[in-house]
């Protein structure tokens, strides 16, 4: 069998999401509709050997224990439980740590899922080179600009093996520009020895360093930050793990050729809602928006006018038929859009109400914000294969995408350009390139 986990994280992360995780953890967050955590349980659903999956993080548990019960019955085949470290423990501390459970069971391989990602997990794809290969371990990998790529873990492999030769994590200078997707493949064979030997060589090297601070020496002020992971027991899988494994291991890369992006800005959440919007478009997806100008045969309660696909809307959601909206925009429940509004490549947040005529491009409204009638609030488009959310502009960088906190008021005609804007806040003014606080 294989098991799976999704690292989670905690409270303390996720700071550049603000202002959505102000009031929202990060992978609860929707994006085309669901939380970004559903859309890696979606493509953990599709490998038949996966019966098991854990998400692990440092939240409270009552954080997920709603989506926990609403998962439970969405996927029926997965037991899907929440393993709570008692700190952060680091991306293979938790895994260490709740080895007894993941290892229950004698699970062969098992997945480890980065929840902060969007992409077309090809899971499948991945145990197959396993397979292939007898690999102990298998990494996703996808190509970014160099410019981009000292951002990200970096693979240094044999093209024609495709083994990994080389791996370092967020390098100094270039060294490839394949990089480490945040989805992993491990025997669980070799990856809770892997995780053991780095505990025990950072065990050595602080007991080196406490006889090296009692002998007073001056240099070891410089090793204390190292030293302090090793006491809270922080073990990470891209600096402590994965260069040895380059080393030493049955190591591969599959390489996809599909979209990837990483969810870590509030503003990337508006490529990685556009990209899991067409990806659902391009299997027919159910759940989204048709346009009722293309005949369809049969008639459903999604056709409507004024939809530029993907569009989805929440079925709890309000959209007059006046509304224009599209492509790549999500509507959540009890939202409100009023009649002659144009809506592109946004995400309107639950219980949100956009007024007559308002425009809004390239932008997130939080939860119950209001945008006003005859109001603009706008961001800028990122490039497709930029990996960042942020432009320049006279010279200083700002946020692409407008974001509205929650419950944010936008007065009637006014407009609002590349701002991000606390919970709470009322622009009654033209607002360009600002941190409304
Ligand atoms: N449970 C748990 N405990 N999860 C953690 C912890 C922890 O202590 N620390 C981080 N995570 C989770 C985060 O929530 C996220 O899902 C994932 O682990 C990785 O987060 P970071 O440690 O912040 O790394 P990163 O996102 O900057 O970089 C990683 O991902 C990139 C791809 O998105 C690295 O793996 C890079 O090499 C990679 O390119
Ligand atoms: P934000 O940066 O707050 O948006 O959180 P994030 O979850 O996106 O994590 P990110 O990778 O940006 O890391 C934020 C800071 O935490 C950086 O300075 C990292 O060096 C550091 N960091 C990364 N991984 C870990 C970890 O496992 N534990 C701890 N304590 N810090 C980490």
């Amino acid at each position: 069998a294989t098991k799976a986990v999704i690292l989670v994280g905690g409270e303390s992360r996720g700071t550049r999401f603000r202002p959505l995780s102000l009031d929202l953890p990060k992978p609860l967050f929707d994006v085309a509709g669901h939380p970004i955590l559903w859309h890696c349980l979606k493509a953990i659903e599709k490998v038949p050997s996966i019966h098991e999956v854990y998400l692990i993080g440092y939240y409270d548990e009552s954080i997920f224990f709603q989506f926990l019960q609403e998962a439970s019955k969405e996927f029926p085949h997965l037991s899907i439980k929440y393993l709570r470290e008692y700190q952060a423990l680091g991306t293979a501390g938790g895994l260490y740590h709740f080895r007894d459970n993941i290892l229950n069971g004698r699970p062969e391989r098992l997945f480890v899922l980065n929840s902060d990602v969007c992409c077309s997990f090809p899971l499948n794809e991945m145990l197959q080179l396993a397979r292939e290969k007898d690999a102990e371990a298998v990494i996703l990998g996808t190509r970014v600009s160099d410019d981009a790529a000292s951002n990200f873990g970096c693979i240094v492999s044999d093209s024609h093996t495709r083994r990994v030769l080389h791996y370092v994590e967020k390098p100094e200078s270039h060294i490839s520009n394949l990089i480490n997707c945040g989805v992993y493949l491990f025997s669980t064979d070799t990856i809770f020895p892997s995780i053991r030997t780095a505990i025990k060589r950072r065990a050595d090297r602080s007991a080196r360093l406490l006889s090296f601070r009692s002998s007073d020496n001056l240099e070891s002020s410089f090793m204390i930050n190292d030293d302090d992971d090793a006491q809270n027991g922080v073990i990470r899988l891209e600096q402590d793990i994965l260069g040895d494994m380059a080393d030493s291991k049955q190591f591969f890369v599959y390489e996809t050729k599909d979209f990837w992006r990483q969810i870590k800005t509030a503003g990337s959440a508006i490529p990685a809602n556009a990209l899991y919007l067409q990806k659902a478009w391009q299997n027919g997806s159910k759940e989204l928006a048709e346009p009722n100008l293309v005949v369809k045969g049969e008639k459903t309660d999604n056709t409507r006018p004024g939809i530029h696909p993907p569009v989805f809307i929440h079925p709890e959601a309000i959209v007059h038929d006046e509304a224009e909206l599209g492509p790549n925009v999500s509507i959540g429940p009890g939202a409100k859009i009023g009649p002659g509004a144009r809506i592109s490549n946004s995400i309107v947040l639950a219980k949100a109400e956009i007024k007559p005529s308002a425009h809004v491009l390239h932008s997130i409204i939080g939860w119950g914000g209001k945008v006003g009638a005859w109001a603009r609030v706008e961001g800028s488009p990122t490039p497709v294969t930029s990996h960042t959310t942020s432009i320049i502009k006279n010279g200083v960088k700002v946020q692409a995408i407008t974001i509205l906190g929650k419950e944010c008021v936008v007065g009637d005609e006014v407009l609002v350009k590349n701002c991000v804007c606390l919970p709470f806040k009322e622009l009654k003014r033209v607002s360009l390139s600002i941190l409304c606080t």
